[in-house]
């Protein structure tokens, strides 16, 4: 016994006495999660030395912690708007969607169908030495479902969804956005959700919200060491951003995965359509002509479209939706989108 424990230090990453400190630290903070983390990791090393049936008892063990908590007064992960000096810096919004009501090209489906196995097996593959990706970039036009795709995640994950906006965070705290990102930062390592950093671009270091480039270089740099820190509760970090030509490259080579997501392809458009038409009938709908109408559009506006139609419908007392009544919407979009692009 006080040989193994002995021998245990020359081992891992972490010390053992470093690890207790960890555990008896959240511990103290009523962090619960860090805890079992922590000794999970525990159990992991103990795998990568062989002893398997260690790492089994360790394992099982937090297992049966974990069952028994949620039946009490103690649920692991909070649901819940952060407070104190985070307050006003991360909104937290409650995930109702799941992937399947997403609208996505079958390479992003991919992705992320990985990434979801690789955070729901993270502690098989913590126990192989390997770390489960969970830093992602999601670049493409507004209103292609990069904020949808972030809540999906998080309901498919089971987590809560933290919005940072970037942008506003950064014109908010001029001259102490660094540690206002810090603070962020910490709570992912407390807290295990699923973080979006909006407005990704803002810190890309070429477009500046405040014209202070040494600000503005202390912030990206700030980020950048963020990025590379460990975090035992496998929180998911979500950058997005409309403008991935502004990211500076050192950023780009800091997200396990990036996605792509475009303009939506016909096919798309006409899933995106009957999507949203329900629960009305569409039985005899011209295909081509309705999809002629919707190019050019996001799927955003593709989806607000057949709303208006369906909501016309219902108020009319229409049960059947025809071929006109959705081009019909499809081209106020497309005029809506002109007038708004000229004035710009
Ligand atoms: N790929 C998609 N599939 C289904 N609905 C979508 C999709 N993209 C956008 N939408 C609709 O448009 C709304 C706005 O999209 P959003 O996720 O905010 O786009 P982005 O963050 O890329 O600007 C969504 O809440 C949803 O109703
Ligand atoms: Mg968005």
């Amino acid at each position: 016994m006080v040989r193994r424990f002995a021998a245990w230090d020359s081992y891992g990453t972490m010390s053992n006495t470093k690890q207790i400190l960890a555990m008896l630290k959240s511990r103290a903070e009523g962090n619960d999660e860090q805890f079992y983390s922590i000794a999970l990791q525990v159990a992991a090393a103990e795998a990568r030395k062989g002893r398997r049936t260690t790492a089994e008892e360790i394992r099982g063990a937090v297992d049966q912690a974990r069952a028994g908590q949620s039946k009490g007064a103690n649920i692991p992960i909070s649901f819940a708007q952060p407070r104190g000096e985070l307050e006003g810096l991360i909104d937290f919004k409650e995930a109702r969607l799941k992937l399947s009501d997403v609208v996505l090209k079958s390479r992003i489906e991919h992705q992320l169908g990985d990434l979801i196995r690789q955070q729901s097996k993270r502690d098989w593959l913590r126990e192989h030495g390997k770390t489960p990706n969970r830093r992602v970039l999601f670049l493409g036009p507004p209103g292609s479902g990069k904020t949808m795709t972030a809540e999906a995640l998080a309901g498919e994950l089971k987590l809560p969804l933290y919005v940072i906006r970037l942008e506003s965070l950064i014109t908010r705290f001029m001259g102490d956005t660094a540690s206002k990102l810090r603070l962020v930062f910490e709570e992912t390592l407390q807290r295990r959700g699923v973080y979006l950093f909006d407005e990704f671009d803002a810190i890309g270091g070429s477009r500046s919200a405040t014209n202070d480039v040494a600000e503005m270089r202390r912030v990206l740099n700030s980020f950048l060491q963020l990025m590379e820190q460990p975090n035992a509760t496998d929180s998911i970090l979500i950058g997005a951003t409309n403008h991935p030509e502004l990211l500076d490259p050192a950023l780009l080579r800091r997200f396990d995965l990036i996605s792509e997501f475009d303009m939506p392809s016909d096919d798309q458009i006409k899933t995106l359509i009957k999507k949203y038409l329900r629960p009305l009938k569409y039985p005899r709908i011209a295909w081509k002509k309705v999809i002629n109408a919707a190019q050019g559009l996001s799927q955003s506006e593709i989806a607000r479209a057949s709303e208006d139609a369906v909501k016309t419908a219902i108020l009319d007392e229409h049960d059947v939706l025809k071929t006109d009544d959705i081009v019909r919407r499809l081209n106020d979009r497309a005029e809506m989108r002109a007038a708004f692009t000229t004035k710009k």
